[in-house]
C-alpha cells in the first residue's frame, strides 16, 4: 500500500513542461496568459504540468498589451510559431476562418493538439479539422467555442456520450438575451436595448452576428455536430435575430405568460426509419414557467433532453475574455494530459444527415395582425385560418379604429401551412398588415418542472 502511494506521489511531483504557442492575444488570449500567470503553480501541484508560453502570435507586435510578455515572446509570423519543434500544443484564438484553419491544419498535421475557442471555424469546416486530428491522433478541442465558460462540449461528447440525446435548446447569444431582457423588463425599444449593449460593451459596433442570429447559428450547428455525432454546418441552420421584434410583441408575450428569447434548437427525429436533423435559431415566446424564461442580463444556458437521462439545463456566463480563457485553460490542460499519455479523444466520425426543412416545422405560432375595426373582419380572418389547417387556441383584439391588433396563438401547426396563411390573410382588404410572427418553444417541457 505505501509503496503504491509513493508511486502515485512520484507520478504527481514528476513535472513536465508543456509549451504552448498561442495564437491571438486578444480578448481571450491576453486573459488566457493572465490565468496561465495566476494558476499555473496550482495547476501544477494537481496535475503535475507546467506550462510555458513558447511564443503569442498577433497581427500588430508593435500594439500595447494588458499583459507583459518576455522580449521575443511576441510575433507576427503565427505559421512558424506553428512549425517551431518547440511547442507542444497550439492554442488558436485569432477566429474567423482563415489563416485559422490553414494554421490549425498545419499545427494537426505536425502531431500538435489544438484547442481553439472558434465557433465560426468549426460551424464551417469542422469535419475536414475532425478527420485531420483523428489521422494525426492527436486532441481538437473546442469547450470555449460554444456557450463561452460553460461546460457543454465536453458534457455531451463524454458524460452523454451513451445518451439518446432528442433536442438542445439554448440561450446561446449572451448579447441579444440582454437586449431582450431590457425590452421585457423596461419596456426598451429594440434601438435603445442596443446602444445600451454597446455602451456596456456587449454588442460590437457591429452588432449584426449577434442580432441577426449568425453567431448562434454556428454554435447551433456545433451542438448538433456533437449531440448527434452528424455534420451540421452554418448553412444547415435556419436563422432569424430579433431585429423584427417589437415592444409591441415583447408586451403581448409577458400578457399571455411568454417571455421571448432568441432560442437555438437542435433535434433529432426519425422519419420513416431514416435519422433527420432539425436546426434553427430564431426568436421564441418560452412560457414563464420553463426554466430558460428565468435565464436574463447576457447569461447563457443550454437545456438538453435525452432519452434516459431526461432533462439538464447548463448555466453560466456564455462569453467575455475571463469565462472563456477559463474554457480554454481547461482544454489546455486536458490536451496537454492526453499528449503526456499519447492519448487524444477522438470525435468520431461525424455522419451527413438530411436536414429538416424548416416547412416540416411542427408548432404553435403567435400571430399579430393590424386590421380595420368593422364588423366581420373576424369571420374573414377565421375563415383563412380554417381553410389552410390551422387552428386557433386563442384570440384578443387590442385597440379599437385605425389601431386595432388580432393577437392569434395557434394550436400545433404545420409552419408551409402557417406560411399559406400569413400569404392569404396579407391578401385580405380589411387585414392592414401582417407583424411579428413568433413561435412558442418549450410548452411541453414547462409542465414537467
Ligand atoms: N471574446 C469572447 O467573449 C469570446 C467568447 C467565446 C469565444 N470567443 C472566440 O475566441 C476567439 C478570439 O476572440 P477574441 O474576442 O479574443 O478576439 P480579438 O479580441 O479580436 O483578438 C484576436 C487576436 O488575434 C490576433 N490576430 C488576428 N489575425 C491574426 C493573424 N492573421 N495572425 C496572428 N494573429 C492574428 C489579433 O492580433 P492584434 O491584437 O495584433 O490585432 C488579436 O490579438 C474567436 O474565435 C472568438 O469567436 C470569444
Amino acid at each position: 500500500m505505501r509503496n503504491r502511494l509513493s508511486e502515485l506521489t512520484a507520478t504527481v511531483q514528476d513535472v513536465s513542461v508543456v509549451q504552448l504557442g498561442i495564437l491571438g492575444c486578444g480578448t481571450v488570449g491576453a486573459e488566457l496568459l493572465a490565468l496561465l500567470d495566476r494558476q499555473g503553480t496550482g495547476i501544477q501541484a494537481r496535475t503535475g504540468l507546467e506550462f510555458a508560453v513558447a511564443g503569442v502570435a498577433v497581427r500588430d507586435v508593435g500594439k500595447s498589451r494588458p499583459v507583459a510578455l518576455a522580449d521575443g515572446v511576441l510575433t507576427d509570423d503565427a505559421r512558424s510559431l506553428v512549425a517551431r519543434p518547440d511547442v507542444d500544443v497550439v492554442v488558436e484564438l485569432i477566429g474567423g476562418v482563415e489563416p485559422a484553419r490553414s494554421l490549425v491544419l498545419e499545427a494537426l498535421q505536425a502531431g500538435k493538439p489544438v484547442v481553439t475557442a472558434n465557433k465560426e471555424l468549426l460551424a464551417a469546416v469542422g469535419a475536414e479539422l475532425f478527420s485531420a486530428a483523428d489521422a494525426a491522433g492527436v486532441d481538437l478541442v473546442f469547450e470555449a467555442a460554444v456557450a463561452g465558460g460553460i461546460p457543454l462540449v465536453r458534457p455531451l461528447r463524454e458524460s452523454l456520450a451513451g445518451e439518446d440525446v432528442r433536442r438542445v435548446m439554448g440561450i446561446v447569444n449572451g448579447t441579444t438575451n440582454y437586449m431582450l431582457t431590457r425590452m421585457t423588463e423596461e419596456g426598451a425599444s429594440y434601438a435603445d436595448a442596443l446602444a445600451e449593449a454597446q455602451a456596456l460593451g456587449y454588442a460590437e459596433s457591429d452588432p449584426s452576428a449577434d442580432v441577426e442570429g449568425s453567431d448562434a447559428a454556428a454554435k447551433a450547428a456545433i451542438i448538433a455536430s456533437i449531440a448527434f455525432g452528424t455534420e451540421v454546418v452554418a448553412e444547415d441552420v435556419h436563422c432569424e435575430g430579433i431585429t423584427e421584434l417589437t415592444p409591441i410583441d415583447i408586451a403581448f408575450a409577458s400578457r399571455l405568460g411568454y417571455v421571448v428569447k432568441l432560442l437555438a434548437i437542435v433535434e433529432r427525429s426519425i422519419d420513416g426509419g431514416v435519422a433527420q436533423v432539425a436546426a434553427r435559431v430564431h426568436p421564441a415566446m418560452v412560457p414563464e414557467t420553463h426554466p430558460l424564461a428565468s435565464v436574463r442580463e447576457s447569461f447563457n444556458a443550454v437545456f438538453v433532453e435525452g432519452a434516459a437521462v431526461g432533462e439538464l439545463m447548463f448555466y453560466g456566463r456564455g462569453a467575455g475574455g475571463g469565462p472563456t480563457a477559463s474554457a480554454v485553460l481547461g482544454d489546455v490542460i486536458d490536451a496537454a494530459s492526453n499528449l503526456r499519455r499519447g492519448s487524444h479523444a477522438s470525435i468520431g466520425t461525424l455522419t451527413r444527415v438530411p436536414i429538416r426543412s424548416i416547412d416540416d416545422l411542427v408548432s404553435e405560432y403567435y400571430i399579430n395582425l393590424e386590421v380595420a375595426d368593422r364588423p366581420g373582419v373576424l369571420a374573414q380572418v377565421a375563415d383563412v385560418f380554417g381553410r389552410n389547417a390551422v387552428s386557433i387556441r386563442s384570440m384578443e383584439q387590442e385597440g379599437l379604429g385605425e389601431g386595432a391588433r388580432l393577437i392569434f396563438i395557434t394550436h400545433l401547426a404545420c409552419e408551409r401551412d402557417v406560411r399559406r396563411t400569413l400569404s392569404r390573410l396579407g391578401e385580405l382588404d380589411v387585414v392592414r398588415s401582417v407583424g411579428s410572427v413568433i413561435r412558442v418553444a418549450g410548452e411541453d417541457d414547462a409542465a414537467g418542472g
